[in-house]
């Protein structure tokens, strides 16, 4: 379960997220949505630590992460997974090196900066890279893939830091409807197979109802509707977005029209119990098209 109570940020006299408070248990898919401004990434980084609270505290089963220093800071941020909608992958650096570079919290800083890398975590990369349908890149510059791929990769690398939680912030807003679809698909896989929690920040209010069971609007720093895609009905979309932001809502590149020809209605999750960490899981079943 991952607590936020009374959580709010300012930077000087703004404040981008304004006393919010959220229970999200352990295996749950969400989506974070709201106009440009909500506070949607600030709120994902407080929950990373990629910057801290003003006020209020973060929790994450019992343990008091908003407070959290040192190794057991870096300790967190390994569980806690951030996925971004720029990839942040090294660009010159082959692909399975980057998704290693996913255990670096995890280990040896020396044996990090020298790319040293034992073969076990070799064998897992190249697992997390299978997962998510391209093991046969391993050996290309990432600067040299897709934007589809390289958010895969990016999701591999975020695999093999086994974490709890994956935060991923707007993580299809650079792609094509297509890679679009893939990366939301394999998202979805991950928190299906790997009962891995997954809060994802979306621009459009189609995506997070085809693939979130829970959904959260933000509006000015706060949290202004929390429920599920069937209670998301156009009037409370009015007031999360004004009448005039409407358009924005579903101008993106993943339009109503566009979502419907390409995204299955939502699948009914439920393995959420099985056990976080387990890149064993069935490589071939995460249904990821070619
Ligand atoms: N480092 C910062 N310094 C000053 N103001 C900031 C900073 N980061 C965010 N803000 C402000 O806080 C508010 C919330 O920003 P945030 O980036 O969280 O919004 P968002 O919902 O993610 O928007 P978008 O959809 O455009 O990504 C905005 O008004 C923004 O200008
Ligand atoms: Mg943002």
């Amino acid at each position: 379960m991952l607590k936020i109570s009374k959580v709010t940020r300012r930077f000087g006299a703004k404040v981008a997220v304004d006393n919010v408070n959220l229970e999200i248990p352990a295996g749950q898919m969400v989506g974070v949505i709201g106009r440009s401004g909500a506070g949607k990434s600030t709120l994902l980084r407080m929950i990373n630590r990629l910057i801290d609270v003003s006020e209020g505290s973060v929790e994450f089963g019992g343990l008091e992460v908003s407070s959290l220093r040192g190794q057991s800071l870096r300790d967190w941020q390994c569980d806690c997974a951030m996925i971004f909608q720029q990839f942040n992958l090294v660009p010159r650096l082959d692909v399975i090196t980057n998704v290693m570079l996913g255990r670096l919290n995890r280990r040896n800083t020396i044996m990090s900066l020298l790319q040293i890398f034992s073969e076990e975590e070799q064998l897992l990369a190249l697992k997390a890279l299978e997962r998510l349908d391209i093991a046969q890149t391993a050996s290309q510059w990432a600067q040299t893939l897709s934007g589809g791929q390289q958010q895969r990769v990016a999701i591999a690398r975020a695999l093999m830091q086994e974490p709890k939680v994956i935060l991923a912030d707007e993580p299809i807003a650079s792609l094509d409807p297509r890679n679009a679809k893939i990366v939301m698909d394999s998202l979805q896989a991950i928190n299906e197979e790997q009962g891995i929690t997954v809060i994802t920040n979306l621009h459009t209010l189609d995506t997070a109802r085809a693939y979130c069971e829970r959904i959260i609007g933000m509006s000015a720093g706060r949290v202004v509707f929390d429920g599920t895609p069937e209670q998301l009905t156009t009037e409370v979309a009015r007031e999360l977005y004004g009448a005039d932001g409407l358009e924005e809502a579903f101008s993106e590149e993943m339009t109503s029209t566009s979502l419907e020809a390409i995204v299955p209605k939502r699948k009914k999750k439920k393995h959420a119990e099985l056990p976080a960490g387990a890149l064993e899981a069935p490589l071939a079943s995460a249904g990821l098209p070619n």
